[in-house]
């Protein structure tokens, strides 16, 4: 039979893992496809450097209009990435009558909804298991393997960069800006490391896991994003002591009144799953009203673990292209004319618990004002810690209180309303014997 034609937009670190893969194992795939899938066309910016890997043998141009223009390509794989020249580039394949693969996660975030659209329109298949974690085929498992189930909730280290940059700086004691570096080597980090830093990475892909899970349309817009640059060295510490590790974790939970979407740093247990996820490692955890808790759990970036994703979809594509396009799987596993309108719910309106910091004058009544505080305004305590401040801080003197000692508050507290703790913090701040900002971090049991 004839080989499938693919035509590759990019050639980086995923272009290239790709690449390598289809040249290696091309018969074994091929024994997978039914066909052999032969990449015929590539466009890149810098022609001499792609020549290097590719050799003579594909048509390789720094026009990408030239691929997606391309009658004898079937499938586009887009690994560019950016959302602009990518979004014109999906879009006038799929008008072209291609099938797309692609990788970015930002695209899809953000553009999924007119991108599904028009390939439903066409009749064409857009693939994006790479978009989410890497090498994990957890869009597979979420859009198909799962599909008996009400998804309760879904919770996952969704960003290599960031879980190799907290895992380092708790394991090895490295300073942050080091590690960023060395994940940026590896090949890790987005061309903007910030997309990893402050979460919004992890809310891209999180956006496509919530899509699948309830069967909502894309609302990257909607997400509560935090990153970790604002993380201190000495609550990674802290919480250790306590028997907690902090990771970022993106959440998507159902509730009777909404879905919370929301990337952030978060306290897990030592002894979960999760806790133990390192490096550049991802992890997906998925709670199903009949399966339970299912993990899913491998490389979340570099070359070929994200090479292996994107080949995944080429086979599927390939063996697909037989099927009528109303017999396919739906791109976000719902049914387009089925997908809800339940709201996202704001980030005051979530409930979890929390880890709160402060420092205060270590002096009679501190403690017993600040738990009535906690409490009439709804919050459990669940366990406090005091120990003394770091000399640094100790010798504060103001004419309220000369001279009296600081000493640090940990409370860890049961579930509450966000809005409340917000709430509390601001009134907490305010008392005079309070000499620090309250630090904030959200506590997630997993359970
Ligand atoms: P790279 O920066 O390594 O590669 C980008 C490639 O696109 C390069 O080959 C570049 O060409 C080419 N390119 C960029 N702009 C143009 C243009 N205007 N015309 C033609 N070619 C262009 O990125 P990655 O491979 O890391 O990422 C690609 C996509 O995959 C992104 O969407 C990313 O979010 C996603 N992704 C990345 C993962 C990873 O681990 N890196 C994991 C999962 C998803 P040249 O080399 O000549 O400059
Ligand atoms: N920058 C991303 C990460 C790449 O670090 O997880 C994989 O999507």
């Amino acid at each position: 039979m004839e080989s499938i034609k693919v035509g590759l937009l990019g050639l980086g670190v995923v272009g290239g893992g790709t690449w390598k893969v289809l040249a290696r194992n091309a018969q074994e795939i091929a024994r997978r496809a039914g066909r052999n899938i032969e990449v015929t066309r590539v466009a890149v910016r810098d022609v001499a450097k792609a020549r290097k890997l590719l050799g003579d043998a594909v048509a390789v141009g720094a026009d990408p209009y030239a691929v997606v223009t391309d009658p004898s390509i079937e499938i586009v794989v887009e690994l560019i990435g950016g959302e602009t020249l990518a979004r014109e580039l999906v879009l006038q394949a799929i008008a072209n009558g291609k099938h797309v693969v692609t990788a970015n996660k930002a695209l899809l975030a953000k553009h999924g909804s007119e991108i599904f659209a028009a390939a439903s329109a066409r009749g064409v298949i857009v693939a994006f298991e790479a978009a989410v974690a890497g090498g994990i085929p957890i869009i597979k498992a979420m859009r198909e393997g799962l599909t008996a189930n009400r998804i309760e909730w879904v919770a996952g280290i969704i960003n290599g960069t960031t879980n190799f940059i907290l895992s380092e700086m708790r394991a090895r004691g490295l300073p942050f800006e080091a590690v960023l570096a060395e994940a940026q080597k590896l090949g890790y980090a987005e061309a903007d490391p910030t997309f990893d830093i402050e979460g919004v990475d992890a809310a891209h892909k999180l956006t496509l896991l919530a899509s699948l899970a309830f069967g909502i349309p894309v609302q990257f817009e909607k997400a509560y994003i935090e990153g970790i640059s604002k993380l201190a060295a000495e609550d990674i510490k802290l919480a250790e002591r306590l028997g907690y590790r902090i990771k970022l974790l993106g959440i998507t939970k159902r509730r009777p009144e909404g879905i919370e979407l929301r990337v952030h740093p978060a306290l897990v247990p030592i002894k979960s799953m999760l806790a133990n996820v390192e490096g550049a490692m991802n992890a997906v955890l998925v709670k199903g009203d009949a399966v339970g808790q299912t993990l899913y759990y491998g490389k979340g970036a570099g070359e070929e673990p994200t090479a292996s994703a994107v080949v995944a979809d080429l086979v599927d594509v390939t063996r697909l292209l037989t099927s009528d396009p109303e017999h396919r799987v739906p791109h976000l596993a719902f049914q387009p004319d089925a997908m809800a309108d339940t709201p996202i719910l704001p980030i005051d309106d979530v409930i979890t618990s929390y880890y709160l910091r402060l420092t205060v004058a270590d002096q009679p009544g501190v403690l017993a004002d600040l738990t009535r505080l906690l409490a009439d305004s709804g919050i459990s305590i669940g366990s406090m810690i005091q120990q003394p401040t770091d000399t640094a801080s100790e010798s504060v003197s103001t004419s309220a209180n000369d001279f009296v000692h600081s000493a640090d508050l940990i409370f860890l507290t049961h579930e509450a309303f966000e809005r409340n703790v917000n709430k509390a913090i601001a009134a907490i701040e305010a008392l005079p014997f309070v000499r620090s900002r309250v630090t904030r971090l959200r506590m997630e049991s997993l359970a």
